[in-house]
């Protein structure tokens, strides 16, 4: 079995690992995944059991600036607020920042400042993670080809592998036992007319992470053993309605892959359920919407917001009926 930390050092092998610069500043988008990474084949490598797709959130996402810490710790700052070293977020973060210390004694200073709501289901640790290994990237001057920086990010959180570029982004499950051919690439299509939606029902933390939902369901659902076959379908599908711009035959994949992941984790013993009752009632709402002749889809994460999917010619009904949504143009 290969480790994180060997996998690390493959890739930085002939690599510096002095800084290069005092500060790093970069930025990463989130991403929404409209063909979902649910379940894992490696937990400790994040390799996936599934192809996924997923398209870019623009200038949604997360700023994050990295420096060497003045005093013999991390010092981990999120969204303007120092963390204490017993907050979750910053144990998984010293755990990846490990893999990249030039020696033990080597501590971060990292200021990171996110424009999505942390963990409610917004994919907020995929664009910290292909933030923070772009940072780590320009800190220490590496040349790494793009895939390989999708590599390390996978280390972090599977779907930050995909955060690295704007846009549609594949990310190609792989077959090796090491992990080397799991990674993200870019789509050329672009697609000027379609819109986002970002509704919030709810922004606390949620109950079930992405990570233990989906470990659980891979252990315990019934229902798991025909994820991969609804994937590999909805693949076939999604790839040539981008193509061709085919809203209606993305929106349906999109809408009934999330569907179909939920049923995944409803069917788990004991059953994981990400939606609350506004939840469903939007569900519902844009069910109707769609019956009246506005084409709208959602999809969901594992959390209680749902995402719509819409065209640019729908934003103004779209915007009187949802007036609190953030409308994302990702192209
Ligand atoms: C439902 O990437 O957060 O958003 O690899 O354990 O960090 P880990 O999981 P994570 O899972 C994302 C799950 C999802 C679907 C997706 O983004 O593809």
């Amino acid at each position: 079995m290969v480790s994180a930390q060997s996998f690390v050092q493959r890739i930085l092998k002939n690599q510096p690992d002095e800084p290069v610069v005092a500060k790093a500043s970069v930025y990463a988008p989130a991403n929404i995944a409209l063909i979902k990474y649910w379940g894992k084949r490696d937990i400790l490598l994040n390799l996936p059991n599934t192809a996924s797709l997923s398209i870019s959130l623009g200038k949604k996402g997360t700023h994050t600036e990295i420096s060497r810490a003045s005093g013999d710790a991390d010092e981990i700052i999120l969204n303007d607020q120092l963390l204490s070293c017993d907050n979750f977020f910053v144990t998984r973060l010293q755990q990846y920042l490990d893999l990249f210390r030039p020696h033990p004694q080597f501590y971060f200073s990292v200021q990171t400042l996110s424009t999505v709501p942390v963990a409610a289901g917004l994919a907020s640790s995929a664009s910290g993670f292909a933030a923070m290994i772009l940072a780590l990237r320009q800190f220490f001057g590496w040349s790494l080809p793009e895939y390989q920086l999708s590599l390390l990010a996978r280390l972090g959180s599977g779907s930050a592998c995909r955060s690295l570029w704007q846009g549609f982004v594949y990310w190609q499950q792989g077959e090796a036992a090491d992990g080397f051919d799991s990674y993200a690439m870019p789509l050329a299509d672009t697609w000027p007319d379609l819109r986002i939606g970002l509704v919030i029902i709810s922004d606390k933390a949620k109950a079930t992470s992405s990570r233990d939902g989906m470990l659980h369901t891979v252990k315990t659902s019934p229902l798991y053993t025909i994820w991969p076959e609804v994937v590999a379908a909805d693949l076939a599908r999604i790839r040539p309605a981008i193509s061709s711009r085919d809203f209606t035959a993305l929106g349906e994949v999109a809408e009934g892959n999330a569907m179909a992941m939920h049923a995944t984790a409803l069917a788990a013993r004991p059953g994981v359920c990400y939606s609350l009752p506004q939840t469903i009632a939007m569900m519902q709402k844009v069910w109707e919407l769609r019956g009246s002749g506005v084409e709208v889809y959602f999809t969901q994460d594992a959390g209680p917001n749902l995402k719509l999917l819409f065209l640019a010619k729908d934003s103004e009904v779209m915007q009187q009926v949802f007036s609190d949504m953030v409308v994302i143009a990702p192209f």
